[in-house]
């Protein structure tokens, strides 16, 4: 919804049914607002296959299956939001053995393929809340410049929002692990979808 009144945005699922159902949600959203909208829903094959840049927005859990069943992400932007942790008592880091999702995401994937993190510390519901401009941060990853440079013009084109450069996919970690943090602070000070902000 943040980003397709200014980009064609393809939404992915498995089940292409629901994906359509969600590009329609977003279409009317954006419409009852007066922004234009280009957005549709496909199967996440044909999504792939549609886009330049990918965002990877499923459960850690659920990243090496479903990448397993996608072919072509050689040469696209693959974009990393996803965050390993657990809820126990409370919020707690779990990286692979690799370090963090970014990393496993960049063995699975195939070589040349151009991976970065971003969106790893909005939450969901401030995305929903489209009456509210977000005035948050974003850490964006990667080794690619070229590539960093089109995923921090891209997480800049949402207004308010902006990307900060946090260096190499070999940090991502830090990043990953900001939300656990971020969660845990939201419980124990009875806050809600807490974001960062750099000053
Ligand atoms: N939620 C947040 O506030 C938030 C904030 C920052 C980052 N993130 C990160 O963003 C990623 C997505 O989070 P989310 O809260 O959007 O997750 P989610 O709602 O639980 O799942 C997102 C999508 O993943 C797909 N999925 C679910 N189970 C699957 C399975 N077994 N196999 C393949 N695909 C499956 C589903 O799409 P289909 O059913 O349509 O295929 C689902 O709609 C996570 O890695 C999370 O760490 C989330």
């Amino acid at each position: 919804m943040r980003l397709s009144s200014r980009h064609e945005v393809t939404i992915g699922s498995r089940e292409e049914e629901k994906a359509r159902e969600s590009s329609v949600c977003c279409f009317n959203a954006l419409k009852e607002r007066g922004l234009p909208c280009t957005c549709s829903g496909h199967t996440n094959q044909e999504a792939v296959d549609m886009a330049d840049i990918v965002i990877l927005a499923i459960p850690f859990k659920h990243v090496e299956s479903t990448l397993s069943t996608l072919t072509g992400l050689s040469g696209k932007i693959v974009i990393s939001p996803v965050n390993p942790m657990e809820k126990r008592d409370f919020f707690v880091f779990t990286p692979p053995p690799e370090g963090s999702a970014a990393l496993l995401i960049r063995r699975l994937l195939p070589p040349g393929t151009r991976i970065c993190t971003a969106f790893n510390t909005v939450a969901a519901n401030k995305w929903r809340a489209l009456g509210e401009e977000l005035d948050l941060a974003i850490p964006v990853c990667g080794d690619d410049a070229a590539a960093k440079t089109v995923v921090m013009d891209l997480v800049n084109s949402i207004p308010k929002i902006r990307a900060y450069d946090a260096g190499p996919l070999a940090v991502s970690g830090m990043v990953e692990c900001l939300t656990p943090l971020l969660l845990n602070i939201a419980r124990y000070n009875k806050m809600r979808d807490v974001g960062i902000q750099f000053r």
